[in-house]
């Protein structure tokens, strides 16, 4: 037979024509009821498959100009859509004379079916009513404007689809570039940190050398605490810049937060101004946490003191408590909030806060890095953070640190009490010659005999000829790094410790140099007492 496709979508056009012609009829094709009538006078099908929402004519006009005309009268009309309101739009339909009412999709060998069912029975008998019928005008009326209705929700409903879908790609790339300014930030801190313990290892130590010598005159020895402090201010830097980055290894472990904050709490109660009060609460039944003390302190210190500038001269509270919660199922986690009644955080700096480097403060007075750091932290420990700030009444930081439920072991720096050597022979490797030179006269002075080496082939020959101690050797060095050094010396003298000291290397952590056999690990810059701690460990004194 020969078809007439009526629709103002290309598609829909090209897939019934595909369809029809496969199955061997002929097609005719128009874009909208005028024109398809145009064709019906010139080519008279035997059928005609309506859209009805279309422009310049609609599908239930055609039908009805259709069976108005003595000649086309008898053409077959189906009426295929995708709008269907309720069962009137195909009365209104059936009614102007369409033989069948269909929906699309049909699935093709159906629709295939239907069609030349049609095409075999009967035409229907109705006849069009007059164009200027009311009972008509009106039905006709509703139904076409329940249609774009219809249409009309349907392309809300999909708007609105694809505007979420908008929302949350851009969410998730936002999220993916901060994830990866963080990482490049931490790779930069993690590649400047190495070096730089370096320098600040021999300007502390020198400085502490010269401190401690009876010959400097006091007020120079004024000097050299200055000296001394700001190296050290710069060195908490570089150490914020790795533990923001994840790189530092710091050895977690089981904690209780109330007992591990006593030194911290003690601290911040003294630097606050008596404007400020400090509260505390701490829930004794909290469980253990898996963290590392020194970390712990950080955190606290740094968000009380965020807490402190946003409340400014201004009198004010900061609550510090810790309890206990079960956010999800059966883990419990650690709840430690601090909260304040300062400033407030703005709405348009919240998504900021965490980046290093992002601080609204004035130059020279705030690094950017306070949260930034507290973010890494409490990441590397499993844990979350969260914040609720209300601009003018306050802000609260809430972290949650999941249980631990491993035994607690005391909490604190290990100290090995320092017992001065004894004469005992030392051999020092390192290839920075001013932190050759430094560990040398540390050792020196604290009664260790010691023979300093910057290149380790070098020194392994001195070994293999003399009796030693203990080797201390730097980890990250070039043509031969420490862990093989270690394993040469443990050849050459498998009785003989190795202590490794170490800046920063993503290589290697401190299990793995346990695991390697390395007896201790300092971490560098040292300072003299640290470096006599390390030894007196090493030595099993
Ligand atoms: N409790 C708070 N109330 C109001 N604003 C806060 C609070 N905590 C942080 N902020 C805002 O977040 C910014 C970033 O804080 P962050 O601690 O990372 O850096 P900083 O305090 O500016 O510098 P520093 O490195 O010295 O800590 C601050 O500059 C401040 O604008
Ligand atoms: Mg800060």
């Amino acid at each position: 037979m020969k078809v007439l496709i009526v629709d103002d979508i290309p598609q829909n056009v090209y897939l019934l024509e595909t369809l029809l012609k496969s199955y061997g009829h002929t097609t005719l094709t128009a874009t909208n009821g005028a024109e398809a009538m145009r064709i019906a006078e010139a080519e008279v099908p035997d059928m005609i498959v309506t859209d009805v929402l279309m422009p310049e004519m609609d599908g239930f006009t055609l039908c009805r100009n259709l069976k108005g005309d003595e000649r086309l009268r008898s053409i077959a009309v189906v009426i295929y859509t995708a709008t269907y309101t309720d069962e009137r739009d195909a009365d209104l339909g059936l009614s102007l004379g369409a033989d069948r009412y269909l929906l699309k999709p049909t699935e093709p060998s159906a629709l295939i079916a239907e069609l030349e069912k049609v095409y075999a029975q009967p035409r229907s008998a109705a006849r069009a009513p007059e164009e200027n019928d009311p009972v008509y005008l009106k039905e006709y009326n509703a139904r076409l404007v329940a249609k774009l209705e219809k249409k009309l929700l349907d392309l809300q409903g999909a708007q609105e689809a694809l505007r979420r879908d908008i929302a949350e790609r851009e969410r998730l790339t936002s999220l993916l570039r901060q994830s990866q300014k963080m990482e490049a930030v931490g790779r930069l801190a993690a590649g400047v940190a190495h070096d730089f313990n370096n320098i600040l290892g021999g300007i502390l130590g020198f400085a502490e050398l010269a401190r401690i010598d009876p010959g400097v005159p006091g007020p120079v020895v004024g000097h050299l605490d200055g000296i001394v402090n700001a190296a050290q201010r710069a060195k908490d830097l570089v150490q914020h810049l790795l533990t923001f980055s994840r790189q530092k290894d710091r050895k977690r472990q089981a904690l209780f937060v109330q007992a591990a904050l006593a030194d911290a709490i003690k601290l911040l109660r003294a630097s606050l101004p008596a404007s400020i009060k400090l509260r505390t609460e701490f829930d004794s039944t909290a469980p253990a946490i898996l963290a590392n003390p020194t970390e712990l302190h950080q955190i606290v210190t740094n968000l009380v003191t965020n807490a402190w500038h946003a409340i400014g001269s201004a009198s004010g509270t900061i609550e510090l408590t810790a309890d206990v919660v079960w956010p999800k199922g059966a883990q419990r986690y650690v709840r430690l909030r601090v909260k304040d009644d300062g400033c407030g955080i703005d709405e348009r700096i919240r998504d900021h806060i965490f980046e290093p480097f992002f601080s609204t403060k004035a130059p020279g007075k705030g690094s950017g890095l306070g949260l930034a750091v507290v973010h890494g932290i409490v990441e590397s420990c499993g844990g979350n953070i969260s914040l609720e700030s209300e601009p003018g009444q306050g802000t609260t930081f809430t972290l949650l640190f999941p249980e631990h439920h491993g035994e607690v072991e005391s909490h604190g720096p290990a100290t090995a009490s320092a017992k001065p050597g004894k004469g005992e022979r030392i051999l020092f490797i390192d290839d920075d010659p001013t932190l050759a030179t430094l560990g040398e006269r540390f050792l020196t002075m604290l009664g260790y005999s010691v023979v300093a080496f910057c290149n380790p082939v070098e020194a392994i020959a001195r070994l293999k000829a003399e009796p030693f101690h203990l080797i201390i050797s730097d980890l990250t060095m070039p043509y031969r790094n420490g862990l093989e050094v270690a394993h040469e010396c443990m050849t050459v003298r498998p009785n003989v410790p190795v202590l490794i000291a170490t800046g920063y290397n993503p290589a290697y952590n401190v299990d793995d140099l346990r695991r390697q056999g390395v007896s201790a690990i300092i971490l560098k810059p040292y300072t003299m007492q640290s470096l006599n701690e390390a030894v007196v460990l090493a030595l099993g004194k």
